[in-house]
């Protein structure tokens, strides 16, 4: 289990290289991923047989590609994730230890997904009922997983609770006979169940999560082959968080599995699905300081990224550690600031609670024309971007070996409109 780093809140280098020369290079507001700490997140879970990465959490098919070549297979949840995952080099189909490559979680097939699916054998993860005849419809034979909703859930945010009669994830756990009996219409076996149960899980919560598997792999019988512990770890955004551990993790599902061997006679895979503990904190959204204003008691710092860029404060009220990029050596006292960005809306601030309450961080003294880095940034972070107000998509940067490469240009003001027409009369 990695330790809790300290968030430093003065810095001057992203693993080694210059953020000042990364901004003049690239620009500002720029997605700045260290290559390392990916690498390093997945050899902290190769104690499960399948890592899966929900690229949900940072697409970006350079991002694939560096999971790809260090053991990692994948989760698409869109046809959009589909084809990044296939120019990333995955395949459909299954590998010769029996893994799929590529996997699509979803509720519902949209039609593009449904036809991609079968046009490159891709493993279904079936989140509905109605996805196994509409499957089965088109694809006689097929393996499949059940995406199951135990009944009851849990998340860092409401927004991110996935289990429970609220949710409309999975297929309710009252009802896998049905499935059962669908799939049996179809020649369709299933080979696979999966549970996600949210975003920011807890050990307590796990061994109840596990419990409910084992019922449900009981209930479709010896077909299993892989159970899937969905997502869901982790990560310190700040140093009163923590991981989770990973060892005691990984063997409450482990017993599960052996328990489940046991009983049905048969290997059964565990997969993992992580999307924020491979990605989030490699990222850093890098910003300029384009305005030091007070508001009566308070200053805030406005720089050139917005929720546009990282919507996570404005959605959930979460906290990303910031740090300022002095441009000098002279000492800077700490002050309490609120940290916004540009948009035309006042929600548009990085310092906020859940509820939209702004709150202050205390922060170095900065000027106009520094650099203020968002860390923790790389899950979640550009992939859930926006052109709110007409603002570009940023770029996005990974540093590999001590060298900053460019990933994802910057959106041009022609790309911005690419599609839109004026009309013909
Ligand atoms: N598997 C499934 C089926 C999921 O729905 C998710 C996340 C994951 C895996 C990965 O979860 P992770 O390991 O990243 O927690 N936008 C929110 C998070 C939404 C998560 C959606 N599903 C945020 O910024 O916190």
């Amino acid at each position: 289990m990695p330790t809790v780093g300290s968030f430093p809140t003065s810095r001057h280098d992203i693993a080694g290289v210059s953020i000042a020369e990364i901004a003049q290079q690239f620009s500002t507001p720029t997605f700045v991923y260290d290559s390392a700490v990916i690498v390093e997140r997945i050899e902290d879970l190769k104690s499960f047989d399948v890592i899966r990465y929900a690229q949900k959490a940072c697409s970006n098919i350079a991002i694939l590609d560096l999971a790809r070549r260090n053991g990692v297979v994948v989760d698409a949840v869109s046809a959009g994730e589909i084809h990044r995952a296939l120019r990333a080099g995955y395949q459909g189909g299954t590998n010769a230890d029996g893994t799929h490559e590529i996997v699509y979680t979803a509720d519902i097939f949209d039609q593009d997904a449904l036809d991609l699916a079968v046009e490159h054998d891709i493993h279904v993860n079936c989140g509905s009922p109605d996805m196994i005849d509409q499957l089965g419809a088109v694809k006689r034979g097929a393996e499949i997983t059940l995406r199951l909703n135990p009944g009851f859930g849990h998340g860092h945010s409401q927004k991110t609770n996935t289990g429970g009669q609220q949710s409309k994830h999975g297929i309710w756990y009252e009802q896998i006979e049905d499935c059962k009996q669908r799939a049996a219409n179809h020649g369709i076996t299933i080979t696979g169940l999966h549970m996600h149960i949210g975003s920011g899980t807890d050990l307590e919560h796990l061994a109840q999560v596990c419990g409910a598997m084992e019922q449900a792999v009981r209930e479709v019988g010896n077909t299993i082959t892989t159970i899937s512990a969905g997502g869901g770890l982790p990560v310190p955004y700040n140093s009163d968080q923590s991981y989770v551990d990973l060892d005691k993790y990984f063997t409450l599902w482990d017993q599960s599995r052996k328990k489940l061997e046991a009983e049905l006679g048969n290997s059964i895979k565990l997969e993992i699905e992580p999307g924020r503990y491979l990605s989030a904190e490699s990222g850093n959204l890098v910003t300029e300081i384009r305005a030091v204003k007070k508001m009566g008691e308070n200053i805030f710092y406005l720089v050139d990224a917005g929720f546009n860029n990282l919507a996570r404060p404005i959605m959930y009220g979460s906290y990303h550690p910031i740090s300022v990029v002095a441009a000098d050596d002279s000492p800077r006292e700490d002050v309490e600031v609120v940290v916004g960005g540009p948009l035309c809306e006042s929600g548009d601030i990085f310092t906020q609670e859940e509820g939209g309450f702004v709150s202050k961080r205390s922060l170095p003294q900065a000027n106009v024309g520094e650099y203020l880095v968002l860390e923790c940034a790389g899950a979640y972070g550009s992939v859930m971007g926006s052109n709110y107000n007409s603002k570009p998509l940023a770029a996005e940067v990974m540093i590999v070996d001590g060298l900053a490469h460019l990933i994802r240009e910057r959106q041009s003001y022609d790309d911005l409109m690419r599609g839109e027409r004026l009309l013909d009369t």
